[in-house]
């Protein structure tokens, strides 16, 4: 399949990813994990879109766009399809996708509340060896596991990514509903339930 998730921060996007990643053999592709990734590599990338990132700020549809279709044409995504995290964002980004034939065929909306996204984010902490998220009350780490907190998850950043989301959502959703099947699912439900509502409108391999 060729699915795309959408959702607030801390909407719960990368914990389904990993359910999907783990039934569908999918390739995960986090537009927030790679940029995370070119920070650490002090890339071009990832040297400009730090400073975005720490404001809570959308990094351009330029700089992100490039590398999103440049990276959807590779082998891989090609023969095991793909799973777009966090991208597209904005409405840009999704005409970008559209214009290159690069069409999914499930689209997944997380709802989720504000008041929601301030508890997972105040409790979110993330294994950095394996990329793992944990919450510190909903799905604690195992004893043995080290864990962080991610840096662009402080309040006065989140109010800007609450908000960056919101003027966004419904332009990227809009942009789909012609072509796209879409799975709204009511992301307050335990991570279990949310993926059983996503399977119920997976499209069947033909
Ligand atoms: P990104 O990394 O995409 O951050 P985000 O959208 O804010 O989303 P998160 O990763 O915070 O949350 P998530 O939905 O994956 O939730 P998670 O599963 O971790 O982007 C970061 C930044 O990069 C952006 O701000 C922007 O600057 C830049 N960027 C990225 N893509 C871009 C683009 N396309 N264009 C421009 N800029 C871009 O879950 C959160 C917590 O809740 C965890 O602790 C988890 O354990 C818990 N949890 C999950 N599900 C449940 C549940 N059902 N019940 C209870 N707790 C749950
Ligand atoms: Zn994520």
């Amino acid at each position: 399949p060729k699915i795309v998730i959408c959702g607030p921060p801390a909407g719960g996007k990368g914990t389904q990813c990993e359910l999907l990643v783990a039934k569908h053999n999918v390739v995960h592709l986090s537009t927030g994990d790679m940029l995370r990734a070119a920070i650490q590599a002090n890339t071009p990338l990832g040297i400009e879109a730090k400073k975005y990132m720490d404001a809570g700020d959308l990094v351009p549809d330029e700089l992100i766009i490039k590398v999103v279709l440049a990276r959807l044409q590779e082998e891989d995504c090609r023969k095991q399809g793909w799973l777009l995290d966090g991208f597209p964002r904005t409405e840009p980004q999704a005409k970008a996708m559209l214009e290159h034939k690069i069409v999914p065929n499930l689209v997944i909306l997380l709802n989720v509340p504000d008041e929601e996204v301030i508890k997972r984010i105040s409790g979110r902490r993330v294994d950095l060896k394996t990329g793992k998220t944990y919450h510190i009350t909903f799905n604690p780490p195992p004893p043995d596991v080290e864990v962080v907190q991610r840096s662009d998850d402080t309040e006065a950043t989140l109010i800007t990514r609450l908000e960056k989301y919101h003027e966004n959502c419904g332009a990227v959703i809009d942009a789909f509903s012609s072509t796209c099947s879409l799975c709204k699912v009511d992301g307050m439900q335990a991570k279990e339930m949310v993926f059983e509502c996503i399977e119920k409108d997976m499209p069947r391999p033909t």
